[in-house]
């Protein structure tokens, strides 16, 4: 889809909701080039995006500009940016009046091919990733991939790690995204893995929308990944260090949680060996900041995803597109991985 193609897409939408009813929530990273898709009349909301902002805060700073354009109960919100704004911005929707319709148009690889599709809204709250939040699927998602031109680097290697979250947990996707070159190959030509992540992500969705079973393969790698995203940002907020980007702090759960893999289910050990080497390559080893094994734990037995408290549950894989949902961790078990995890 070309941005001629979104433009057509939104005005399309539109011409369901009262003019006077549609307003714009923007990451200010696109802004300008989002300029000519937009309608200049529909009041919008320009943020500036971190974690530390994906807070009660912002959400009522959203609730105030829509309450200030008297939207009602049929407007039409659309959100415009990355998977901090659209899960702002889905949350911000699916509350005001008891929740009204809302658009995604991703502008990250990470929003494109997971964050904005799927319904799952929310903010950080108490220290924890998305503790806070609902299942408000929008109305629709428009995916144009040519907002990636303008992507740093960090962050295309962050939606590179949920792919390769994917890539694990589904059959026909592993080898291609092994053979994809960041390094060298262009950003466009991700487009076929993308269409196909996306693909997997609604085909999981459609069968579990609310996750009690299914779609909790998706949170293959995310136990781990969310313990040292929070302790990331519980470091950032004390010493002002950069925190880990979310899928970053994927592909370091995703080691974490291949090494219990193998170690527990008999996994091979190939997907480890090659995911490691991406990791080494590509992203780096975790911060040594973020290596408090104790905290880790901790704030792992807090997790949303864990029905009981203190218990660590996990999703694991036997192998390459087989997942196992709630799997079992102890913190004996959890503190072996960390220290692999560590090692590298
Ligand atoms: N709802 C879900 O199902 C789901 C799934 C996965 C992740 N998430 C959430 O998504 C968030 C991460 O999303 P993200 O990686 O998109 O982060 P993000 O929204 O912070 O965007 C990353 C950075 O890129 C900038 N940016 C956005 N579009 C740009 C563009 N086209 N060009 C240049 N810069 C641009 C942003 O301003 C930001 O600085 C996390 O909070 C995570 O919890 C949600």
């Amino acid at each position: 889809m070309i941005c001629e193609e979104i433009h057509k897409a939104i005005s399309a939408l539109a011409v369901n909701y009262a003019a006077d009813q549609i307003c714009v929530l923007i990451d200010e990273k696109v802004a300008d080039r989002a300029a000519s898709i937009l309608d200049p009349q529909w009041p919008t909301l320009s943020l500036a995006v971190s974690e530390q902002k994906k807070s009660l805060e912002t959400v009522q700073q959203i609730w105030d500009f829509l309450f200030a354009h008297g939207i009602t109960r049929r407007g039409l919100l659309i959100c415009i940016g990355g998977g901090i704004l659209t899960d702002l911005g889905g949350f911000a929707a699916a509350t005001y009046k008891r929740g009204i319709d809302y658009i995604n148009v991703p502008t990250t690889l990470l929003a494109m091919i997971d964050a904005s599709t799927g319904g799952k809204t929310g903010i950080n709250y108490g220290g924890l990733k998305n503790s806070i939040g609902c299942f408000a699927p929008p109305i629709e998602t428009l995916i144009w991939t040519g907002w990636l031109e303008t992507l740093p680097t960090k962050e295309v290697l962050s939606g590179f790690g949920e792919m390769l979250k994917m890539g694990l947990i589904v059959n026909d996707l592993w080898g291609a995204l092994l053979r994809y070159d960041l390094d060298t190959m262009p950003i466009d030509s991700l487009q076929p893995l993308i269409a196909q992540c996306v693909e997997e992500k609604e085909r999981i969705v459609a069968a579990d929308p609310k996750e009690e079973g299914l779609r909790k393969i998706l949170n293959f790698g995310h136990t781990f990944g969310h313990a040292l995203e929070e302790k990331s940002m519980d470091a950032h907020a004390r010493s002002g260090i950069e925190p880990l980007d979310h899928g970053y702090a994927v592909v370091y759960g995703l080691i974490a949680e291949l090494y219990l893999s193998v170690t527990k289910l008999g996994c091979p050990k190939e997907p480890l060996q090659q995911l490691t080497h991406l990791m080494l390559h590509y992203y780096g080893k975790p911060n040594c900041k973020c290596s408090d094994r104790e905290a880790l734990i901790a704030l792992m037995q807090q997790d949303k995803k864990n029905e009981r408290t203190a218990q660590i549950n996990c999703t694991l894989i036997q192998n390459i597109g087989s997942p196992l949902i709630n799997q079992v961790i102890t913190s004996e078990e959890a503190n072996e991985a960390l220290e692999y995890l560590f090692s590298l």
